[in-house]
């Protein structure tokens, strides 16, 4: 039997279906509401509101679960690469082998950028941040596939943006890199696979002497696989909002690139490192930086901590924290703000006021303190995000295109002034 929400406005009640999903959560389907209410509903950072039905990936926030198309996220992290896991969040199936192998041969077919975008390079200053400058470039690439601003184009010609846009990506994110140093780039080598041709393009030349670590290639694989989706997020929302426009797909990423910018979202990677450079410059006290955190007249928050869906453990977070003990220890980094992020970690999670909220470490506490082993600069570890981001943020593009959604417009409660006459300027 299906049921049925009831709503009581202005002393008339309404009956609303109800919609379960295939983990058994519910909503109400309010899609209607308005026109047989006249009422719209309110809720500000849609901290309540289903803005689609998916089926890409499934979290529950209060078990700390996190499955990508069923699978759960720690088997993943642990077995799978990183391109297997885009093309599952893509085309909805692990791919068989043949065509995994395929999907590779497709992409590597694309991995250089148009000679021209590396003008774009030279314009920037070279301390200006990656993000700006990925989110620019990618938006740029709309240029030169002119065949991409079709907003019905074939499956074929879809797929091709979709091949396009994975390949460049990598290329893109080191030669930003480079740029930031000064380097000459270094050109994709298609012969290698996805992660290593990115370590190769971002740190040197890798022959048959200078192999990567395997340790390495393995925790960039794990990074990458954890960052891929994560349902409805801010970016993801702003991909599909954008694309719901029937914006191009360079143009939607290239939004949702802005959209994780923010400290608050994507940003926290490096907003972590550095409180946490802070905190050890400051003597490494961290009972001081937990009650700034507490104090509602400081601004300061916990950056790392805390998440809108996650009332417990971040799985994604727990398998990072262990990534981050191993890849140090097999590198043999002793980096001190580690001992400072545990130090916190434990105070916090003792700490009544973070209890009371449900504020536990995110994926983002440990990631940071990974990429710097792994010889990233801090303002490079949130191009990192995107780049592992980049499957979902097509996943959620492309299904809002099959879903055939509407141009995504929310309603307002208007609260400013009532209609008023105009005063000419001497008479003000
Ligand atoms: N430090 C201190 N207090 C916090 C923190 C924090 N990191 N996070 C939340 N709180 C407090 C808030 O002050 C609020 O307290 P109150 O109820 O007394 O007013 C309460 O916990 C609820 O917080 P909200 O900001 O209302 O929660 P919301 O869901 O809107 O925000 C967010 C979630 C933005 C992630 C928040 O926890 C935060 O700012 N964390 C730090 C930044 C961060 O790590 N962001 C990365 C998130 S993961 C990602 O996007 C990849």
């Amino acid at each position: 039997m299906s049921e049925k929400a009831s709503i009581s406005i202005n002393g008339k009640s309404h009956e609303l279906p109800v919609i379960t999903g295939t983990e058994n959560e519910q909503a109400i389907d309010i899609s209607k509401l308005r026109d047989v209410t006249g009422a719209v509903t309110l809720d500000p950072g849609f901290k309540n509101t289903g803005a689609t039905q998916s089926a890409i990936t499934f979290l529950d926030g209060e078990k700390g679960v996190l499955h990508y198309r069923g699978y759960p996220i720690e088997q993943l992290a642990e077995q799978s690469t990183f391109l297997e896991v885009a093309y599952l969040l893509i085309y909805g199936d692990l791919p068989a082998p043949d065509t995994l192998t395929d999907f590779r041969a497709k992409i590597s077919r694309h991995t250089l950028i148009h000679e021209d975008m590396k003008k774009f390079f030279d314009g920037f200053p070279s301390k200006s941040h990656p993000m700006g400058q990925l989110s620019c470039l990618v938006g740029a690439l709309s240029a030169f596939y002119p065949e991409s601003l079709d907003p019905n184009p074939s499956e074929e010609e879809e797929n091709l943006t979709i091949m396009k846009l994975l390949a460049k990506m990598p290329t893109i994110v080191s030669w930003i890199y480079k740029k930031s140093l000064g380097h000459p780039v270094i050109y994709p080598r298609n012969e290698l696979n996805y992660v290593h041709n990115f370590m190769n393009m971002t740190f040197g030349q890798i022959t048959e002497d200078t192999k990567i670590d395997p340790a390495v290639v393995r925790a960039m694989h794990k990074l990458l696989i954890l960052h891929a989706d994560h349902e409805q997020n801010c970016s993801a929302s702003t991909v599909r909002i954008v694309g719901s426009s029937n914006a191009n797909l360079y143009a939607s990423i290239s939004a949702g690139i802005s959209a994780l910018w923010g400290p608050l979202h994507g940003g926290a990677n490096q907003a972590v490192i550095e409180m946490l450079e802070n905190i050890r410059k400051d003597g490494g006290n961290s009972a001081k930086w937990i009650a700034k955190a507490k104090d509602k007249k400081d601004p300061f928050r916990l950056m790392g901590f805390g998440h809108r869906v996650y009332k417990n453990f971040d799985p994604r977070a727990k398998i990072i924290k262990q990534a981050c003990d191993d890849v140090l220890e097999k590198l043999g980094i002793d980096d001190p703000v580690l001992d400072i992020a545990k130090e916190l970690e434990e105070a916090a999670l003792k700490d009544q006021y973070f209890v009371d909220r449900k504020l536990y470490p995110n994926v983002d506490f440990y990631s940071g303190i990974i990429y710097r082993a792994l010889g990233f600069p801090t303002d490079m570890f949130t191009v990192l995000f995107a780049l592992g981001r980049l499957p979902g943020w097509i996943a959620q593009w492309k299904e809002m295109k099959a879903n055939k959604e509407p141009i995504g417009r929310p309603r307002q409660i208007y609260t400013g002034s009532t209609r008023r006459d105009y005063i000419p300027l001497d008479k003000r």
